[in-house]
């Protein structure tokens, strides 16, 4: 398995683990088309790992089934498939005996690719991670940052160029800053190689940003909704989602709107604050509180203003 993204097709997957009575996945059916982002999101517990680690079989099961591009995980071969699915963890993984070149190309190396191709691909998969490959291929694990790390094991888990990548809390132990700087990262790889991804968060805000779809699991891994972004905070299916997403809905959708889509005041007068018209409505809301400003000033790719959208616009859109 290589190359283009492929479909994953969960289809009335129960789990249980030996000796529980409750289920952790329950009757799980969705499908994440190919090349999306698919967040598995929900409380402590609701089987967002398990269901997760079932794709690449580290977890078996016995009920239901699950395909990539058509094909039944269970029909694969073991090896083949957890070599053909990137894999990353919060705690990374990396081997700390290894460099970062010989971490990225242990699966190359373990398909038997030959040096220079081996060698090419680390260094573009560096470059793409935004790590420059003089700098970082002979450094060991011990010798980087947390974020450094967990681009390392993006890198790696590219490496073969899977049809599918899996990420538990990939972003979880980072800090606030570098998490963010790596989920927009993650939005521009993904913009350039394309894979489908099953990334599971805790954070529902995580989750708005970066998933085409949101499946949303409760206790006992059943799924309370699955869509997309917009729909979930605009639709809640049910009381249980509601209370997960939170009370701030109407400010999280916010974060899905653009500038660009307001029909803009005038300019008139002075104001200090601009932002171009890709910036988020929630972005563009948080600048005016930071600064205490009632207004904003968009403006063009020129930097040249276009309008002013207010506060109270956009408070009122949040409600
Ligand atoms: N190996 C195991 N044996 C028995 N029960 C398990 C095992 N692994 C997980 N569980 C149970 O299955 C349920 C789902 O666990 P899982 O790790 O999938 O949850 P999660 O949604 O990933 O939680 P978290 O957000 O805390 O990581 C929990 O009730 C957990 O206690
Ligand atoms: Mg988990």
């Amino acid at each position: 398995m290589s190359g283009a993204a492929a479909e994953i097709v969960f289809d009335r997957v129960t789990k249980r683990y030996p000796g529980r009575a409750e289920a952790a996945v329950s009757d799980l059916s969705l499908t994440v088309p190919a090349g999306e982002i698919c967040c598995l999101v929900g409380p402590s517990g609701a089987g967002k790992t398990t269901a997760m680690k079932l794709v690449n079989r580290l977890i078996d099961f016995e009920e239901g089934d699950i395909t990539i591009g058509g094909e039944s995980v269970r029909s694969l071969d073991l090896t083949e498939l957890r070599r053909g699915i990137g894999y990353v963890i919060q705690q990374v993984g990396l081997f700390p005996h290894m460099t970062v070149a010989e971490n990225i190309s242990t699966v190359p190396r373990l398909r038997g690719w030959e040096k220079g191709r081996t060698r090419l691909r680390v260094d573009e998969l560096l470059d793409l991670v935004d790590l420059p490959a003089e700098d970082y291929r002979a450094r060991f694990p011990s010798q980087l940052s947390g974020g450094e790390r967990q681009r390392v094991g993006l890198a790696r888990a590219l490496a073969a160029d899977p049809p599918a990548m899996l990420m538990d809390e990939p972003f979880g132990a980072l800090d606030p800053i570098t998490r963010a700087r790596l989920q927009h990262e993650l939005l521009r790889i993904q913009g350039a190689v394309r894979k489908t991804i099953i990334f599971v968060t805790h954070d529902i805000d995580e989750a708005i940003l970066l998933a085409d779809r949101i499946a949303i699991l409760r206790e006992g891994g059943v799924l309370a909704q699955y869509d997309t972004p917009a729909r979930i905070l605009e639709h809640p299916a049910d009381d249980f989602v509601e209370r997960f997403i939170g009370s701030d809905r109407g400010i999280k959708l916010l974060s899905l709107r653009r500038l660009d889509e307001l029909e803009l005041a005038p300019l008139d007068g002075a104001i200090d604050l601009r932002a171009s018209g890709d910036t988020t409505m929630r972005d563009a809301l948080s600048q005016m509180i930071t600064h205490g400003s009632r207004s904003l000033v968009v403006v063009d790719s020129e930097g040249q203003p276009r309008g002013v959208v207010t506060l109270d616009a956009l408070a009122a859109l949040a409600e």
